[in-house]
């Protein structure tokens, strides 16, 4: 069957190949570094019928009411908290997301930003630009070691339990979590958040945001953290209060955080979180490696062309 030529369909985000897009109607892709704001994307996206967004696009009753002839959702991304589904929903929407695609790929990072801020690497790395930082003494760069520590994992889903196993050579002593819900057969001791927050040496947040999640570490929860414990978000930016966890590091309660996630996203230009030389931010990029995202674009395209199509989506988030 010859396919309908007649969609338009807007792409969010810059630098996909997106051609296969192109068999179905006309494509705008946006082509600025950085996100449209939200006035721009009001303006893209009134007469699409598909739109290919990511997470920092705010897909809201605003942004719906804007684009009536909007039939397709695809998000280039696991996480759907940008999106207002019950808005969607009530226009009869159809929207696929990225699951699998990201986890094992999220999973390796969160290690590798655990290491990086356990070990102090990036500022090793910035050090040893002169070697004046680097004169040998006995504790030149010393960070804390994983063995015999508590891991503790705020949400346990895919992302966090696939940490968790990477994690388990490591050899330390314990792993507890907190979650919704309690899992089978799991190397992790289900605990209370009290006694996670209490207990952990490394605390790991994958839990996804919530209204119950929103700003759940905040100065109080810091306080109660070991002295020279160390956090580590891999989730979302605002399960944690900027200030509150800026004033952990800034006093040497917390020993170092590393930071994929910020609130707000990305932080601005100067914000005093970026001058700490414990804390390690990095652009949310826990998922970008050129395989997961080639297989998340593919994913997407699929996703829309079955949706405008009349077809099943190859991951549904709403059918
Ligand atoms: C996801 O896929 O949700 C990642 O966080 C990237 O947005």
């Amino acid at each position: 069957m010859a396919a309908n030529k007649n969609f338009k369909i807007l792409v969010t985000v810059t630098g996909l190949p997106v051609d296969r897009l192109r068999e179905f109607g006309t494509v705008v892709q946006w082509n600025e570094l950085g996100n449209p704001t939200s006035q721009e994307l009001l303006e893209l996206v009134k007469d699409c019928d598909a739109l290919f967004c990511h997470g920092s696009n705010k897909i809201d009753k605003e942004l719906l009411d804007a684009a009536p002839k909007l039939k397709v959702i695809g998000t280039y991304s696991v996480g759907y908290n940008h999106i207002d589904l019950e808005e969607c929903k009530k226009r009869g929407l159809k929207i696929g997301y990225t699951p699998g695609e990201t986890t094992e790929v999220a999973a390796e990072f969160g290690v590798g930003l655990l290491l990086a801020t356990a070990r102090r690497i990036p500022e090793a790395n910035e050090a040893s630009k002169d070697p004046v930082n680097v004169r040998f003494h006995g504790y030149l760069m010393s960070g804390k070691q994983i063995m015999d520590t508590t891991i503790g994992f705020f949400g346990l889903g895919a992302i966090g339990s696939s940490m968790l196993e990477k994690l388990a050579p490591f050899r330390p002593a314990r792993f507890i979590y907190h979650n919704r819900s309690r899992k089978e057969n799991c190397l992790a001791e289900y605990v209370s958040f009290d006694e996670l927050v209490k207990e952990s040496d490394f605390l790991i947040v994958t839990a996804a945001l919530t209204p119950e999640t929103t700003g759940k570490f905040d100065k109080d929860v810091f306080a109660k953290m070991k002295k020279g414990a160390i956090f580590v978000n891999i989730s979302r930016g605002p399960l944690v209060k900027t200030e509150d966890i800026y004033d952990a590091l800034k006093s040497g309660h917390l020993e170092a955080a590393g930071l994929d996630v910020t609130d707000p996203e990305p932080l601005p230009k100067g914000h005093p979180l970026l001058a700490l030389k414990n804390c390690i931010v990095t652009p949310h990029i826990a998922s970008a490696t050129y395989r997961a995202r080639n297989r998340m674009n593919d994913l997407t395209i699929a996703n829309i062309i079955n949706g405008l199509t009349g077809k099943p989506m190859l991951a549904p988030l709403l059918e």
